[in-house]
């Protein structure tokens, strides 16, 4: 059974990641300091898996920590790096802890690949790597503008750190995949987005205010040049999302890149905007969404929707689900959630 190394392994897209690797096969090993999980999160994992789940909370910025997880597990053939912190916002307040635990934190994570002469990465990138386009969709070879949030910034930093690693070691593979805007739950109800401290991602945040029912949820701004006037974004289904990341890591085992350094989209193609994502809530609930009209974000670009048509044609993926399957899933997990906290 391949192993693979899971950074960030007990957080929202990793988690589900994980899920979907055990799945199809593989042994994961995680490496998670819950900076933004937390360990309750382990028995949804195991739960939904059916397997017991091995994490290690260290830090990445740890080097000696994370030596130690390499020299137990030599016999890892790849790394999915997910584990950085990923809120536009707060990477806009705090710059430094960005810059700091994403970047430090990757450099680590390659000297270990070096050192323990493992071949292949899967690197968590962003759609925010392209800022705000000019042209829609945007497709792999689209030209990247200037990040607009310090996240942005660490994503195409990553990007180039990767690639200039990648040239000069021999016989290394990366994959980087470019997310849209992750959303929903695992089916099963199970396992999902583990409530944050200061959420900012419009998902929870929607459904935060449709439990709640306290108007307390604000539209970043309806005054821009899209057909509501709010922001459009392309939601992609969190085992989509997955299922790209078990699929790129049998590309490259399967050594079927025809570039050490390969970049995917991942998207499925389609803009929503914030209201037609709140008609969509109430739509997915029966319930009314309390909201009300902000000024814009810092940070925010206008739209973005990817083509997705590389990933479909190289790593055979399709997205299965849309932004009503995100909802309706994610709603299943927030009132999951409830019965844990009553
Ligand atoms: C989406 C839209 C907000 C909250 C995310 C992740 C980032 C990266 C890219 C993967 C925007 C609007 C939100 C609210 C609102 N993903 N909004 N009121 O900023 O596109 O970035 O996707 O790597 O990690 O953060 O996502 O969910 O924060 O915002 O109106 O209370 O919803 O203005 O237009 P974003 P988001």
């Amino acid at each position: 059974m391949s192993k693979v190394i899971v950074s960030g392994g007990c957080g929202y897209i990793g988690s589900h990641t994980a899920v979907d690797l055990i799945a199809n096969g593989f042994e994961v090993v995680s490496i998670d300091s819950f900076i933004r999980s937390e360990p309750s999160i382990l028995k949804h994992i195991e739960h939904v898996s059916g397997k017991p789940f091995l994490n290690y909370s260290v830090d990445l910025c740890d080097k000696d920590l994370l030596k130690r997880v390499f020299l137990e597990h030599p016999d890892a053939v790849g790394i999915i790096h997910f584990a950085a912190l990923k809120s536009v916002p707060e990477s806009v307040a705090n710059p430094l802890s960005y810059y700091n635990n994403n970047i430090n934190g990757l450099c680590n994570l390659l000297e270990m690949m070096s050192e323990f002469n493992i071949q292949n990465i899967i690197f968590s990138s962003s759609c925010s790597v392209y800022g705000n386009v000019k042209t829609l969709p945007v497709s792999e070879e689209s030209p990247i503008g200037r990040a607009e949030s310090p996240y942005a910034a660490t994503k195409q930093m990553g990007e180039r750190i990767i690639e200039d690693f990648i040239r000069s070691e021999k016989g290394k593979n990366a994959v980087l995949l470019r997310y849209f805007n992750p959303g929903g739950a695992h089916p099963s109800g199970l396992l999902g987005e583990m409530p944050q401290k200061n959420i900012s991602n419009l998902i929870p945040i929607l459904m935060n205010a449709v439990s709640s029912q306290q108007a307390n949820f604000y539209v970043h701004g309806d005054d821009y040049p899209t057909r509501d006037g709010t922001c459009i974004r392309d939601y992609i289904h969190i085992m989509d999302l997955a299922d790209a990341h078990t699929r790129s890591i049998r590309y490259l085992l399967n050594s079927k890149n025809s570039n050490a350094c390969e970049i995917f989209n991942v998207g499925i193609g389609e803009g929503v905007t914030v209201m037609e994502a709140i008609r969509a809530t109430e739509l997915a609930t029966g319930l009314k969404v309390p909201y009300n009209i902000g000024p814009r974000r810092d940070g925010d670009v206008v739209a973005i929707y990817a083509d997705y048509s590389k990933a479909a044609r190289e790593l055979n993926w399709q997205p299965k689900f849309d932004i009503n399957d995100i909802l309706a899933s994610a709603w299943k997990w927030e009132q999951y959630q409830k019965q844990f906290s009553k």
